[in-house]
């Protein structure tokens, strides 16, 4: 007899509604502003500026039913707004998975990348529809809008992995993510 739990979620069908950036059976919604990133663009003068100035929305995630439960695999879209904090592009957070597992992100509209940092090495993917980007296990991730229009993925991670947003404010990306004439460009950490 196996020794696991029945599975709380019925196999079936997941919708993906790329143009409003959501799954149907539809699970919660979380909205970050610029005050809810607090410590985390490099310019913070600017960052303060910029909440005081609207606290614009920088991103969203839409979440299916599946839960984050041991030996599920949830599925989210992330909806990142174009726009700059002091010449940075707007960011998640980024996290680590305190239990190290992988995650694939699937681009689905506009452009970004993927930011990737191990504590050592530092990596980058360009990211747009159609593209996986693949995080190992062990490597914080953010994600960035490179583009003039919502930079759209879908997530699929494990259930058990969880979130530790404190480990990028500890140990940084590695590099910060720059509005340029040309696109973006990515500078050293300096903090
Ligand atoms: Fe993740």
């Amino acid at each position: 007899m196996a020794d696991f739990a029945p599975q709380p979620v019925d196999p079936g069908r997941v919708d993906v509604d790329v143009g409003a950036g959501t799954l149907r059976p539809e699970g919660p919604t979380l909205v970050r502003r610029l005050s809810d990133l607090e410590g985390l663009f490099r310019d913070q003068d600017a960052w303060r500026r910029d909440v005081e100035d609207g606290d614009r929305v920088v991103y969203q995630v839409s979440s299916s039913r599946v839960p984050e439960e041991p030996r599920e695999l949830p599925q989210s879209i992330t909806t990142i707004l174009p726009g700059t904090c002091g010449g940075e592009l707007y960011m998640t957070k980024g996290h680590q998975h305190p239990d190290p597992q992988g995650e694939i992100y699937l681009g689905l509209a506009g452009t970004g990348g993927l930011l990737l940092h191990d504590g050592k090495r530092t990596e980058w993917v360009d990211m747009a529809a159609g593209v996986v980007g693949y995080i190992p296990p062990g490597w914080a991730h953010r994600s960035v809008n490179t583009g003039n229009e919502p930079y759209r993925f879908l997530a699929v991670y494990p259930g058990s992995a969880g979130h530790d947003y404190g480990w990028v404010v500890e140990h940084g990306m590695g590099s910060r993510v720059m509005r340029t004439d040309a696109g973006h460009r990515l500078v050293a950490w300096d903090g």
